[in-house]
């Protein structure tokens, strides 16, 4: 399917591996130019590598402002303005509510809430004056179903969910489009971390601990990071025109929810 967006221009937050570079590789099969982000340079280089032509690294910080500010100029410079927004950063350290310090969830605040918002804000001008914008931030299946020890992460990203539920009406006029991608177990790094964890808790190996948590899926099996990056690029395409405020979860029907 052709989704109308050859030749525009991505930027991808959070983009060198796993989700957000599933993300990036099918904007380049769908003929996007990609900029690619991640605060490990080499990564940000391999992944910008690996998409081929059409993709270029912008290493950086995302929940530093002027880190922030430092990968949009570099976006300018290298492909210019930005059609297409697509936030996402590492997620939240879990753990109980009452045990996170005022610290950590400061940072949080900046790299999975106020990071995606700023982007937005930088990205918008040039979204209004073209009459076409796309916006997808990666936040997760727990906004829609909260976990024990995962009140960090569900907070912030509830909060980002609410503040571009708005701007999704705002910018709607503009031919802008704001969506929200909830991802559920994926056999990326976030989750890697958390079956490692909970291999060496239990004493079991790494497939085991894959295997239960695929069997509380649906459909048997973790997702995989292409699941993701297909539906991310149909929603930054022409044809999801008409979709905006919209959390679309990919879960493989993990969530116990009506809506
Ligand atoms: N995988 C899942 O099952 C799942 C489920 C629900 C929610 N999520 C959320 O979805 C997001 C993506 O997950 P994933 O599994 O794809 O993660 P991942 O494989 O760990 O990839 C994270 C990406 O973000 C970059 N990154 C991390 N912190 C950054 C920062 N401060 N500034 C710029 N780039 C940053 C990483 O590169 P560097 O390390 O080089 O910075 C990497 O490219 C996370 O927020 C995660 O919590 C994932």
């Amino acid at each position: 399917m052709d989704l109308g967006i050859s030749g525009l221009n991505a930027l991808v937050l959070g983009g060198s591996r796993g989700l957000g570079f599933a993300s990036a590789q099918a904007l380049v099969e769908a003929g996007v130019k990609v900029g690619v982000n991640g605060r490990n340079a080499e990564n940000a280089h391999y992944a910008a590598k690996q998409l081929g032509n059409n993709a270029v690294a912008l290493p950086g910080d995302v929940s530093i402002p002027v880190g922030r500010k430092a990968i949009m100029q570099q976006m300018q410079q290298q492909l210019g303005k930005v059609s297409i927004l697509i936030t996402n950063a590492g997620g939240p350290p879990p753990g109980p509510v009452d045990q996170h310090d005022h610290t950590t969830w400061l940072h949080a605040l900046e790299t999975n809430m106020l990071s995606a918002l700023d982007f937005a804000v930088m990205c918008l001008p040039a979204m209004k004056t073209a009459g076409f914008g796309r916006i997808i931030n990666i936040t997760s299946f727990t906004v829609r179903e909260p976990y024990a020890n995962m009140g960090l992460a569900t907070s912030v990203r509830a909060g980002l969910t609410g503040a571009m539920s708005s701007l999704a009406k705002e910018v709607a006029p503009f031919g802008i489009t704001v969506n929200n991608l909830l991802p559920g177990l994926m056999d990326t790094g976030a989750l890697e971390r958390v079956y490692k964890a909970q291999s060496e808790r239990d004493g079991i190996s790494i497939e085991t601990a894959k295997q239960r948590m695929a069997e509380s899926i649906p459909m048997q099996r973790l997702g995989r990071a292409e699941d993701f990056g297909h539906v991310c690029a149909f929603m930054s395409s022409r044809h999801a025109a008409y979709m905006t405020g919209q959390n679309i979860t990919v879960d493989g029907g993990l969530v116990k929810s009506l809506l």
